[in-house]
């Protein structure tokens, strides 16, 4: 599962769509933590979808990660700006890739 504490125990290591990467990032098989509010670890995501098809406010968008071992596309947290904390995306990923900073 993606370590809710990443934000403490890892490096900002730059930006993409406007989202904030968490690394180590070594592409293309690490791609690090996308996001910070909301935030999705690349390197469990394995595209399921169910986060994007079902958040009500569309926080997320597909982008496309040729040569990662776990999956070739990724949700990016593009919109995380518009998050009302439901949690549904949270709950529903099959390999607890997100975390989402409600406090
Ligand atoms: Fe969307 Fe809810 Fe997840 Fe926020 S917590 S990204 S609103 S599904
Ligand atoms: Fe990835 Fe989980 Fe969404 S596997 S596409 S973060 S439901």
């Amino acid at each position: 599962a993606i370590d809710s504490n990443f934000d403490q125990n890892r490096e900002r290591a730059g930006e993409e769509n406007g989202v904030a990467v968490w690394g180590p990032v070594e592409p293309p098989e690490k791609l690090g933590i996308h996001g910070t509010h909301v935030a999705v670890d690349y390197d469990i995501c394995l595209a399921d979808g169910a986060c994007l098809e079902n958040c009500p406010v569309d926080v997320f968008t597909w982008v496309d990660t040729p040569d990662h071992p776990v999956s070739e596309r990724k949700v990016e947290p593009t919109n995380e700006d518009q998050c009302i904390d439901c949690m549904l995306c949270v709950d529903i990923c099959p390999v607890d890739a997100i975390d989402v900073d409600a406090s």
